[in-house]
């Protein structure tokens, strides 16, 4: 039988309608435009409302997905749902999803990879591809990190964004799809980015919101190093073993955690800067949903042509890390 691989039918995406600009944040800690700007490249990022819980957005983004490849949420196989800010513990909201949805036959799960996320679904959703039990899969990148966000914190608060990107993804046959992937982890280091309290090694307590140990905690300079390298380490592995060269990319599509991170990746991957996309300035880092959100403003503006060959990767909470290459169109 020919190789079954991954390729993406449709994309779609969704954000919240309120913005919250540098200058609102100027107003609400010890911030400047200026530092936001020049540190991050961050100028806007949209925000949930109070009612507005991740699975809003996700199932948004996943019907537009929908309805860009003409699938129908019947004939999905599975659901997954990347993200580390669910609606609530348990269950899972890949389940919640695929009930809004009506994916009345599909699986549905939930993965925790942090900003890496949404590569570590790509992954896994096209092993699951590769069986012939699996023809058509929905994966959702989506945070609402702005309610994990402590907006006392001037060092995070500024940092993040909310919001959800999704692709339908369908067992195609080469030249598409997804070429090479390569994930990492260092559970070392998982203090680098983490929300101490409200799991089940320290449960929220009075004591825990007091000590406003619920919100994410970040080391953001030693994050930062270790994303340029890693990411750039994880770009050229997956080329390498797709065959490919950085002159092969069509789109470079990073994670959008820093403006200064990305650019040094770029720089050190050689990319020209028309060879890499940036969204950042106006949603801000949207964690597992900053790619899929990326790509869908690729695909619909017409930037990603049949046959380009399109280089994600991403970093993120864990340590997670991880690259993949593709070639646009089914
Ligand atoms: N406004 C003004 N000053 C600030 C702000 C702010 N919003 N935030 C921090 N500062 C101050 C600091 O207090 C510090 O002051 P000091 O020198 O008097 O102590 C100074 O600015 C410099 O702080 P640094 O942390 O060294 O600044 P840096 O240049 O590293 O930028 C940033 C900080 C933007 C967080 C950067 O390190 C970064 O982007 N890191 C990576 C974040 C990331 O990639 N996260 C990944 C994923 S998140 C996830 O997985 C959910």
């Amino acid at each position: 039988m020919s190789e079954r691989r991954a390729v993406i039918a449709g994309t779609g995406s969704s954000l919240p309608e309120r913005i919250v600009t540098n200058a609102d944040l100027e107003r609400m800690v010890d911030t400047s435009d200026e530092w936001i700007t020049s540190r991050t490249g961050i100028r806007e990022r949209r925000v949930a409302g109070a009612d507005e819980p991740m699975s809003l957005f996700a199932t948004r983004a996943a019907e537009a997905a929908l309805a860009a490849a003409g699938v129908q949420a019947a004939d999905l196989d599975l659901v997954l749902c990347a993200t580390v800010t669910p609606d609530m513990p348990i269950p899972s909201t890949a389940c919640i999803i695929q009930d809004k949805l009506g994916a009345k036959k599909a699986a549905a799960f939930d993965l925790a990879a942090g900003c890496s996320g949404f590569l570590y679904g790509l992954t896994v959703a096209e092993r699951f591809l590769a069986s012939p039990q699996y023809d058509t899969i929905l994966l959702i990148g989506a945070e609402v990190l702005s309610k994990y966000v402590d907006w006392k914190d001037r060092t995070t608060c500024v940092l993040f964004g909310d919001g959800a990107g999704a692709v339908v993804l369908k067992a195609g046959a080469p030249p598409y799809g997804v070429l090479a992937s390569m994930l990492r982890a260092d559970g070392a280091l998982a203090d680098f980015i983490h929300v101490p309290a409200g799991g089940t090694r320290e449960p929220a307590s009075e004591k825990t919101i007091a000590e406003r140990r619920h919100y994410i905690r970040m080391k953001g300079n030693e994050t930062f190093k270790m994303a340029v390298r890693s990411m750039e380490e994880a770009a050229r592995q997956a080329l390498d073993r797709a065959g490919l060269a950085t002159t092969d990319v069509s789109l470079f599509i990073p994670h959008q955690a820093n403006l200064r991170i990305i650019d040094a990746v770029g720089t050190r991957l050689g990319l020209r800067p028309e060879q890499v996309l940036i969204n950042i300035e106006r949603v801000g880092n949207t964690s597992a949903a900053s790619i899929p959100v990326a790509l869908d403003e690729a695909a619909r503006s017409g930037r990603l042509k049949r046959g380009d060959v399109v280089l994600l990767a991403a970093f993120g909470t864990g340590l997670t890390w991880g690259a993949a290459a593709l070639r646009w169109g089914t």
